[in-house]
């Protein structure tokens, strides 16, 4: 048997610990039928600014408070000598700004120092813009601006600095570039006035790396951004999650106050920095910096279908029940007409008004958005009504976009069933489900929509993490057993449309919220094992699924520990079988296969695994402790395929010709 090189390599992996394995059972695949078409939207990217996602972290800015917008205008911010808030700036949205002025004395500097994101972090070797809207009272103005490290002997030391001259009377924009001779994680940005007379005003004070990703001068940090297009994601759910709605509607997130010049953009409340009192944040904003323009722009460059969702007129409902929070029904109208502006401003021609908005942004050609969800998880008669006439207005206006509905906060339960029925009824193409679940529940839901109709809305598993009884750690088990889920969600490829797991992005040091798909501090960043699920499962999901069985019965761990799906991928003739071990103990899959008449039988086998100890978490420190494992087989024989699969293991096969 030629595929014993697998057994081998495979058996190789299994733990000490694990069992024995037991009789081998039989898998039968039907290669030769093509199945559902799987949707290349299938594996996605829920976005949400929680755990600090957007401002200090996938936003590149490293300023906080960069325009003096806070509540508390100098927050983030230490200020010595003499230096004064006004309010009438240049920016309409973001009136505040700072004057510096001479103290006085010549030993008194009048100086700003920003604090950053849990500090600001540089790296040797790298370049860093600063810029600052300016403009000087009277005669010209020097300012000393420095990257700082306040960390080395309890002496601040200045790791990159410049001079910048600010000599108009009228507000211009002025910049300098830095390059720090050592790296530090926790430093500060700091900014002398040097001139002894002069006064200067400033406003947007920003700082951002010149290596961006796709080096754009608003731009993402480059490890995490890359780290989301490395998934190659069917489509990015945008920008949340609660904030969608917002803890009352003031605060609910309006994305057109997040497009058109970054600088007038206005701030926002983020309803995390309050949410859970035992993991307070009091300096979570939501600058805007990174806005609709910015999300769409993410996803044409990493070829994802946008999925933008807009507020239905009810803030948050689990922190408000009562009607007079939220918008009446008759009122809705502003409600919609950011909805259809907003497909406008991704699909509009440039004449158009917000066509043109977005081709004034350097974005002539459409974004092609083609989904939009309406409310995130919301519930209850008062969503059905308020999402009743957003459905009417889209249909007329743009009848090709589909519109995502909601089942509510829970995938079972009174909420979850009142509203299938209601989606169904409104026609709402695709309805969200959102489950944060224990092991239990996704060790028992491998047939969850086996039994789905398929005559009504599609599914969109929006936000779903397995979240380990006691624990609500990123540890490889829970992992595991999404692994085991998601192979029922690609077995029903025909109802189920896409999935993203959530949420996506956590600070190690302001999270409020976990597990996450990816963690970072100021300098690093680090998959998880459920990251390493979601890229292999979005990497191998082939684009139609194949019948797989035992005895007639899908492997969805009913009566063997065994998940498993099969694929075939068009784009390159390849066949893919996903298969999770969830037991103890190793087993054998003796793999009974139809082939396709017409065309050539694999002789080639790439074998992937994700394996690991049920405890183990990848850490910044120890970033690679679960990992996926790669091996390629030679020279098999497809018609006698015996597969050893060890315990508490992910394996996806890959065969090719
Ligand atoms: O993902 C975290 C939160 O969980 C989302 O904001 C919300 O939609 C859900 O309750």
């Amino acid at each position: 048997m030629k595929f014993a090189k697998a057994i081998a390599v495979t058996a190789f992996l299994s733990v000490a610990a694990s069992l024995p394995a037991a009789s081998p059972l039989t898998v039968d695949i039907d290669f030769s039928k093509k199945g559902d078409k799987i949707s290349p939207t299938m594996y996605g990217l829920f976005f949400e600014d929680i755990n600090y996602a957007a401002d200090g972290g996938l936003y590149a800015e490293k300023i906080k408070n960069r325009s003096f917008e806070y509540p508390q205008p100098f927050m983030g911010w230490n200020v010595s000598g003499n230096v004064e808030l006004l309010d009438d700036g240049p920016f309409d949205r973001n009136p505040h700004y700072v004057r510096m002025k001479p103290s006085g004395h010549p030993h008194k500097h009048t100086a700003l120092e920003n604090e950053g994101f849990f500090g600001v972090a540089a790296e040797q070797g790298k370049d860093y813009r600063f810029s600052v809207w300016a403009r000087t009272v009277d005669t010209p103005v020097k300012l000393r601006v420095e990257i700082a490290d306040p960390a080395t002997d309890g002496e601040t030391h200045a790791l990159a600095q410049a001079e910048i001259t600010i000599d108009s009377r009228d507000w211009k924009k002025y910049t300098a570039t830095l390059s720090p001779s050592a790296t530090v994680e926790k430093g500060k940005l700091r900014l002398f006035l040097l001139h002894p007379e002069g006064e200067v005003d400033l406003e947007h004070i920003s700082l951002m790396p010149a290596d961006t990703w796709k080096g754009r001068e608003n731009g993402l940090r480059a490890d995490l951004a890359q780290k989301l297009a490395d998934t190659h994601p069917g489509v990015f759910r945008f920008p949340g999650g609660c904030i969608v709605e917002g803890t009352d509607l003031a605060t609910r997130y309006q994305w057109k106050n997040t497009v058109g010049p970054v600088e007038n953009r206005p701030l926002n409340e983020n309803r995390w920095h309050y949410t859970f009192p035992h993991r307070f944040y009091p300096d979570y904003y939501q600058s805007g910096g990174l806005g609709f323009f910015e999300f769409f722009e993410l996803c044409e460059d990493m070829g994802a279908a946008p999925l933008p969702v807009v507020s239905v007129g009810l803030a948050c409902q689990f922190q408000n029940n009562a009607d007079s929070c939220h918008v009446a029904v008759d009122s809705l109208q502003p409600y919609i007409d950011d909805a259809l502006d907003l497909i406008e401003f991704a699909n509009g021609d440039t004449t158009t008004t917000w066509g043109a908005v977005r081709a004034a942004m350097g974005h002539p050609t459409p974004f092609g958005l083609r989904y939009i969800g309406v409310g995130n998880e919301q519930w209850g008669p008062e969503f059905v009504e308020r999402l009743e006439p957003f459905v009417k207005a889209i249909r007329k206006a743009w009848p090709d976009i589909l519109i995502v509905g909601s089942a509510g906060p829970s995938p079972s339960g009174k909420e979850f069933d009142y509203l299938w029925p209601e989606m169904t009824r409104l026609g709402a193409d695709l309805v969200d489900e959102h489950f944060y679940r224990n092991e239990e529940w996704f060790l028992n839901s491998g047939t969850r929509y086996d039994s789905y109709s398929r005559k009504g809305p599609k599914v969109f598993a929006g936000e779903y993490a397995c979240h380990g009884a006691g624990k609500k750690r990123n540890h490889f088990n829970a992992a595991l057993l999404e692994a085991a889920f998601m192979t029922g969600l690609e077995r029903n490829a025909d109802v189920v449309e896409m999935a993203t797991y959530a949420p996506l992005f956590a600070h190690v040091e302001g999270w409020q919220w976990r597990p996450d798909m990816i963690w970072f501090d100021n300098l690093r960043s680090v998959a998880t094992a459920s990251y390493h699920v979601q890229k292999l499962f979005s990497d191998n999901k082939g684009t139609r699924n194949a019948k797989l069985s035992i005895n007639g019965a899908p492997a969805a761990g009913v009566d063997s520990p065994l998940f498993a799906t099969a694929a075939i991928d068009d784009a390159d003739g390849s066949f893919i079988v996903k298969a999770v071990n969830t037991g103890d103990s190793d087993m054998t899959l003796d793999l009974n296969v139809k082939w396709p008449k017409k065309a050539a039988k694999p002789s080639r086998v790439t074998v992937t695994t994700l394996h690991a100890e049920a405890d183990d978490e990848n850490t910044l420190d120890n970033p690679q402790l679960v990992a996926p494992h790669v091996t390629e087989l030679t020279d098999v024989d497809p018609d006698n395929l015996s597969l050893t699969l060890p315990a508490k293991t992910l394996a996806v096969y890959r065969l090719t010709h």
